[in-house]
């Protein structure tokens, strides 16, 4: 299965890909995550993003689609996987296509998780994540245990820098600009199957398998 989830910030994508990994067995290519690894690093690519980031603005195409068709081609992902973040703009999906066909893939469905700002602005100020480990958590609505800790390595749990409500409100006036003209992308081309992804974690989890499931 390969995938695309499409969403603006807070939407749930990481959430959502992190089981969607565990049902069926592929990879999750998180751009963002893989961004955030380069800035702890302090490689030059990392350098290069970190103030991209900090203000809620994308990074350069080139450094996106390079770190992705790097990653496409890892022999994990041969049986699928679910892109996470990527892509985020006009230029990008089109060079996913091109990387796709050069490695002779196809792309099953895009799948775009709707929420309104004011949850958008909610879920991302009381996101938490275990700086360990990289488990997501949400102070209401997906606690850590009564020790404020990982509950599944015991981790500290960090709040992410561009999670403060300016820069949040920035990366929406993003997507709305660049990534938001991707769902009419993927609807022309068929691809577009759209999910109310203000319910429950859990349900919205199981909305994404029956479509999927349904092919
Ligand atoms: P990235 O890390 O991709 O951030 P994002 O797209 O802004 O998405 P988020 O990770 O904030 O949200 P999410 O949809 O994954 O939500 P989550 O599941 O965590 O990108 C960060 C930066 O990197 C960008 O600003 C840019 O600078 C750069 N970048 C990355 N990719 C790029 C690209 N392709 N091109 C250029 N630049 C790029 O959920 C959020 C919270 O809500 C969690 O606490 C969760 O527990 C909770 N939650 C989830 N679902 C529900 C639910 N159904 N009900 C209640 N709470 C929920
Ligand atoms: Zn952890």
């Amino acid at each position: 299965m390969k995938l695309v989830l499409l969403g603006p910030p807070g939407a749930g994508k990481g959430t959502q890909a992190a089981m969607l990994v565990e049902k069926f067995g592929i990879p999750q290519i998180s751009t963002g995550d893989m961004l955030r690894a380069a800035v702890k690093a302090q490689t030059p690519m990392g350098l290069k993003a970190k103030e991209c980031m900090d203000s809620g603005a994308l990074v350069s195409d080139e450094i996106v689609v390079g770190i992705v068709r790097d990653r496409l081609q890892e022999d994990d992902c041969k049986g699928g996987f679910i892109l996470d973040g990527f892509p985020r703009t006009v230029p990008q999906a089109d060079a996913l296509k091109e990387v796709l066909i050069e490695l002779g893939k196809d792309l099953d469905s895009v799948i775009s998780l709707e929420v309104n700002t004011d949850a958008l602005v909610e879920r991302l100020t009381g996101r938490r994540t275990c700086g360990a480990c990289g488990k997501g958590y949400h102070l209401k609505f997906d606690p850590p245990g009564a020790d404020g800790k990982c509950s599944a390595c015991g981790g500290d749990l960090v709040h992410r820098d561009d999670d403060k409500e300016e820069t949040i409100r920035n990366r929406m006036d993003v997507y709305r600009q660049q990534t938001a003209p991707l769902e009419d992308y993927y609807r022309k081309e068929g691809l577009l199957k759209a999910i109310d992804g203000m319910q429950e974690i859990s349900a919205v989890q199981e909305q994404i398998v029956t479509v999927l499931q349904a092919g």
